[in-house]
């Protein structure tokens, strides 16, 4: 398998959109919507997702032309924060794990995040027990700096969070 891994453009906005609900569907602690609500939005708020801010880019992994996986990057308007990043996102269909895609597609992103004029901070947020997540992003750099108790509240029960960052500076 030689995946390619590239920016996501309008043209994929309807293969983007079903894996984001596939994503909702299979991990539900693992992001921040409920299927129904991202279910209920129109591909063209999906295409504003991968091409308007505050989107800063979402990878895709591809393999024989299928998306397989994806990482997004995220920013804020405000001029006091403009120098950080959030990791979004991240997600690779279940049989195609433990193949490398998310670590490539994270490399991508974290590629990227330094390329860009006056990111100094790239950060995520990962649920506490997402032992394969917490992993990988410690193995590319990222370390905690916070632990968000109740972070969501998903079918009644509280998830916490762990907040991870890296410096981008060189
Ligand atoms: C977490 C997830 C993105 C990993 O995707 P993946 O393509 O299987 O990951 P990779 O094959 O690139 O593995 C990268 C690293 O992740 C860690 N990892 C992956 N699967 C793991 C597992 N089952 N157990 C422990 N660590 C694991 C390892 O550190 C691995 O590095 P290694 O290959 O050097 O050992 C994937 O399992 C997923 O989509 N999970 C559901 C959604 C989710 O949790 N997203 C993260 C939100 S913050």
């Amino acid at each position: 398998m030689t995946p390619t891994i590239r920016l996501l453009t309008l043209e994929d906005t309807a293969a983007y959109r079903a894996l984001r609900l596939a994503a909702l569907a299979t991990d539900p602690v693992s992001f921040h919507s409920y299927p129904d609500e991202e279910g209920a939005m129109s591909e063209a708020q999906f295409a504003a997702r991968l091409t308007e801010p505050p989107c800063e880019g979402v990878f895709g992994a591809f393999v024989d032309g299928r998306l397989l996986g994806v990482a997004g990057l995220v920013g804020s308007p405000r001029r006091k924060l403009a120098h950080k990043l959030t990791l979004v996102g991240v997600y690779v269909t279940p049989d195609a794990r433990g193949q490398g895609l998310a670590r490539r597609l994270a490399e991508a992103a974290i590629a990227r995040a330094k390329s860009l004029p006056g990111i100094t901070r790239l950060l995520l947020g990962v649920h506490g027990t997402n032992h394969a997540a917490i992993a990988l992003y410690r193995s590319l750099g990222f370390e905690a700096y916070g632990h968000e108790p109740e972070a969501m509240i998903v079918d009644g029960q509280t998830h916490d969070e762990i907040l991870m960052g890296m410096s981008l500076r060189p």
